[in-house]
């Protein structure tokens, strides 16, 4: 009998790690949320041993979730294991994942250990990390380039040691589709008990072709596939798991059973990751980039009016995309909000629909129309806005100055008092984070992203603005939305500035 494919996260670990993608606790918590309702199998939420804030992170969100798996890695040491254990142990199901190279530059040049070494390590801390869990993976780093004959020696150590699952992660996005599938094979047909544990594939980007490769691995009979939201992690990235969960889904015979993913959360899930990052989908991105499922050709659009089958092999509606033509405007009750609300997927409180419902009053006096892109920023500006902000902004202008710059003032409210200020600079935004900052008075800190983008179409557009602000090793993330580029500017930047004056 088939059995169901496994969906193992690892944007908060393999992800997080690549330059550009750090998260802060409370955005960690949000994906690791957004993760449990997509339905993945195991949250690899991180690296322990790293940091005291990595290990924070992995024991909250490994306390914070109960549908899924919790997982943290650890190198062969005593210190790693101990670390990865402390961190998962209040999961409801944790997992300690265990690492260690067998190929052999690796082991020469990286470990400076012998093949022996490496073998007998494996058994010792394995069994070590046993002691402390049932559900242990250990993981071949660069099994693909690793000698087939030696890597065999390593993974019956494993399993004998009490491993039950294997990874076998092309590290370095080095081998094909054809080689990963033979590979899993091979050990499956060589190595006794391979049928009492789970195969894993794990694999980088490098040259294009992880999916590719994940899913070759799963028809040679891996049950597990590591990969991360929209493809984040070193260099060009990991496998992509929005993509894998829909080839396989697109393709159902190829495979076997389908893993549990809820795919209507796909791009919800895809957006959530995009802006705690400061990043967006390019174009062409698969399933959810902006002409992902465009048809702009003549010969393509005669085609799919006459039967979408001819050009479209699955649907937006299947990854979560709204494709509703119905519009909302300033008509429309706090009832038709809150049906509309719920057919988009969102479970909000009564509180967060009322808030909702304000901020969509608010903007329907800006913008005739309003529609699905537009209740989404709303909700998503909504469910993650502090209640309590130190500092709230109340209102704004700019005036140029000719040569002398832009002046811009700000009024904010502190508690009862409202405070105004005025700065002259180079440009309407940069002087009004100088005027807000003569105010909050923060410490020193640098702007390390700083993106606009459009919700939706039109003059009238909401405008979204996302940044990212450096303070020491610590990044606070702002997201801001209006229909005035500049007012949603200064949200963004005062929602970072809030947090880390807490
Ligand atoms: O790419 C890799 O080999 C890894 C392992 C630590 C699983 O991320
Ligand atoms: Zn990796």
């Amino acid at each position: 009998m088939a059995k169901r494919i496994k969906i193992f996260d690892t944007t908060l670990r393999d992800g997080e790690q690549s330059p550009g993608c750090t998260m802060n606790l409370s955005e960690k918590i949000e994906v690791a949320r957004q993760l449990e309702r997509l339905k993945v199998d195991v949250i690899e939420a991180g690296f322990a041993i790293s940091s005291p804030g990595d290990f924070e992170s992995v024991k909250t969100i490994a306390e914070s979730v109960s549908d899924c798996t919790v997982a943290s890695l650890a190198r062969c040491t005593v210190g790693d294991i101990d670390a990865a254990w402390n961190a998962v142990k209040g999961a409801a199901d944790p997992r300690i994942h265990v690492f260690l190279a067998t190929s052999p530059i690796h082991m020469q040049y990286k470990l400076r250990m012998t093949p022996e070494q490496v073998v007998a390590k494996t058994a010792e801390m394995v069994a070590y990390a046993k002691k402390y869990c049932s559900n242990i993976e250990f993981s071949c780093e660069d099994a693909t380039r690793s000698d087939w004959e030696f890597l065999k020696v390593v993974v019956d150590a494993a399993i004998k040691a009490g491993a039950t699952v294997i990874n076998l992660p092309d590290t370095v996005g080095y081998t094909t589709p054809a080689e990963m599938q033979a590979l899993i094979q091979y050990m499956m047909e060589n190595i006794p008990d391979s049928d009492k544990i789970e195969y894993s594939v794990h694999c980088h980007n490098d040259l294009g072709m992880a999916v590719a490769n994940s899913l070759a691995g799963v028809q040679g009979g891996a049950l597990q596939i590591e990969c991360t939201v929209n493809g984040i992690g070193e260099r060009a990235g990991n496998t992509s798991l929005e993509q894998c969960v829909m080839a396989m889904h697109t393709r159902p015979t190829l495979f076997g059973e389908l893993p549990r993913i809820d795919t209507k959360q796909i791009y919800r899930t895809s957006k959530l990751v995009y802006s705690v990052i400061g990043q967006t989908a390019y174009n062409t991105q698969p399933l959810v980039g902006a002409n992902a499922f465009a048809h702009e050709s003549g010969i393509h659009q005669h085609g799919v009016l006459a039967n979408k089958l001819t050009y479209e092999i699955l649907t937006p509606e299947s990854v979560g995309i709204s494709t509703n033509q119905l519009v909302l405007g300033k008509h429309s009750g706090k009832h038709a909000l809150a049906a509309r609300i719920k057919e988009l997927g969102y479970d909000l409180s009564d509180e967060q629909v009322g808030e909702t419902f304000t901020k969509f009053k608010d903007l329907c006096d800006k913008k005739k129309v309003v529609t699905d892109s537009d209740i989404e920023a709303l909700i998503t500006n909504t469910t993650s806005s502090p209640e309590d902000e130190r500092y709230k902004f109340v209102s704004f202008t700019v005036a140029t100055k000719g040569r002398q710059g832009v002046e811009g003032t700000i009024c904010l409210r502190h508690e009862d008092e409202f405070i105004e200020k005025t700065y002259c600079g180079d440009g309407s935004i940069d002087s009004l984070y100088a005027a807000i900052d003569k105010i909050v008075c923060p410490p020193e800190h640098t702007l390390d992203k700083f993106i606009i983008n459009a919700v939706s179409e039109g003059q009238e557009t909401l405008g979204e603005v996302i940044l990212k602000l450096r303070c020491g090793d610590k990044t606070y993330n702002g997201r801001g939305l209006s229909t005035d580029i500049m007012e949603a500017s200064i949200m963004a930047y005062l929602g970072a500035l809030n947090q880390f004056m807490d």
